[in-house]
């Protein structure tokens, strides 16, 4: 038993949801340990589809307790939602709990998000406006409220109006609303507040007892705050890093590092993208992946694989095991490309360059591979596949340098193609 974490080796939107909700089987517990409902995670179970943005994935499995880590930002109003989603759905909820050192998304950030994405104008990032960066800015700047300050009405108040005065500081042309705030807290505190506890001692416990702990994150390697195409990222830790800083697990109770990455990448929102396909194989793509963002429903931008970014994704999170997913979606492509180098200024380079400028100049260089007409999306071991989509997977797998573990082949639990056990 040990600890498993789960990240997004591109730009987002992989299918981590999927592989949790497929391994959490196995768990005991699992922790979401940074973002917040920035994230849309999908779970499709006999054709069900769940879309997850605070909840764990692995809220379904019949024995998974679920935590929310200390590393997330909560909007307890939309985390009120999805517990009462799942209700409905007759799923159960008395195994959810939420870190008191998570810090609370408050209406007031939410409005700063659109305020900073409009005064950028047309340097935006393209959030999703979920007010993720201000909650951030205000746990960094050490003035945020955490979970643990909503126990006591009193207490909470009297911080939300220090907050209110700091924002009406910084926004000398915005109101914000005391009222508004304390609404929605008497709205959501009751569903909430026995879920709070400090998750440390309860997941340290877990790892005494050599449980076996999923550790999923949020966004992606290439949306990191540090390591990603800055400006245009979010604003924590997608990097495996944050599965311990943001949920209190050591790095020595990790076993292995779960990268997923679809067949082909996908990006919403700003920023440069080498592989970017402008033509009718990106529509296509599009069309056929249903690339519309979990959580804003906005298109997916798709463009071709780029082996820069995944072996960069590889090496910054020690990832030991790839799961490929959509590459169903490929099928039918007479031609599929895969970026294996970029050009920057004349020259060839196999890294990801760290200024903007220069990232946005690197033209991707390809390689290109035959691709395969029959339909995979029933398949399910490896020698089954088509020659031709054996000879993608296995040029990647090299490239990449870790081993392509599972292939999924389509958005169900059951669809997939397992080469290794994850766990
Ligand atoms: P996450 O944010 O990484 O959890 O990914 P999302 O849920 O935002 O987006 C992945 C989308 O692809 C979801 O709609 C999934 O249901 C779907 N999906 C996942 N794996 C596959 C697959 O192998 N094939 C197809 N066709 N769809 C998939
Ligand atoms: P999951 O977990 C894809 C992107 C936004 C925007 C940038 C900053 O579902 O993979 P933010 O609201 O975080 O300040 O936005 O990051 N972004 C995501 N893109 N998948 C996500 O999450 C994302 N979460 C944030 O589109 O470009
Ligand atoms: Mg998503």
């Amino acid at each position: 038993m040990a600890g498993y974490v789960v990240l997004g080796a591109q730009w987002g939107d992989e299918g981590k949801g999927k592989a949790i909700d497929l391994l959490a089987d196995r768990a005991d517990a699992v922790v979401r340990s940074q973002g917040g409902n920035n994230a849309g995670h999908t779970v499709v179970v006999n054709g069900e589809k769940f879309i997850l943005h605070l909840l764990p994935s692995g809220v379904l499995s019949e024995k998974a307790d679920c935590f929310i880590g200390n590393g997330v930002v909560v909007d307890p109003k939309v985390l009120k939602k999805e517990i009462e989603t799942l209700k409905v759905k007759g799923g159960r909820t008395n195994h959810i709990y939420i870190s008191d050192r998570a810090h609370v998304i408050l209406p007031y950030h939410i409005e700063i998000d659109g305020i900073l994405e409009e005064e950028k104008g047309e340097n935006k990032i393209g959030t999703t406006k979920r007010g993720i960066g201000p909650c951030y800015m205000d746990k960094y700047g050490r003035i945020g409220i955490r979970m643990g300050d909503l126990k006591d009405r009193a207490h909470f108040e009297s911080k939300i109006k220090l907050a209110l005065n700091e924002k009406a500081l910084r926004f000398p042309n915005h109101k914000f609303s005391l009222e508004l705030v304390m609404s929605e807290y008497d709205a959501y505190i009751s569903e909430i507040k026995p879920r709070i506890i400090d998750t440390i001692p309860v997941i340290h416990k877990l790892m005494r007892e050599d449980k076996l702990i999923l550790l999923e994150g949020a966004q992606a390697t290439m949306l990191d705050i540090d390591f990603g195409t800055y400006p245009y990222v979010t604003s924590s830790n997608p990097t495996v890093g944050s599965a311990m800083c943001g949920s209190g697990v050591n790095p020595f109770f990790i076993k292995k590092v779960i990268g997923v990455s679809k067949a082909y990448v996908t990006r919403v929102g700003e920023g440069s993208f080498p592989t970017e396909l402008f033509n009718e194989t990106g529509s296509h793509i599009q069309n056929i992946g249903r690339e519309f963002g979990s959580t804003t429903g906005r298109p997916r931008r798709c463009g071709w694989l780029d082996m820069v970014a995944l072996k960069y994704a590889v090496s910054l999170n020690g990832i030991t095991d790839i799961i490929i997913t959509k590459l169903d979606v490929l099928s039918g492509i007479s031609e599929i490309k895969v970026c294996v180098a970029y050009e920057l200024n004349g020259v060839q380079i196999d890294y990801v360059p760290a200024l903007m400028e220069e990232f946005t100049s690197a033209k991707a260089i390809y390689q290109t591979f035959t691709g395969w007409n029959e339909d995979i999306s029933q398949i399910r071991e490896f020698d089954k596949l088509p020659v031709n989509a054996q000879n993608y997977m296995l040029a990647v797998e090299k490239m990449a340098g870790s081993k392509i573990s599972m292939i999924s082949v389509g958005p169900d639990r059951h669809q997939n193609i397992m080469r290794e056990a994850l766990i």
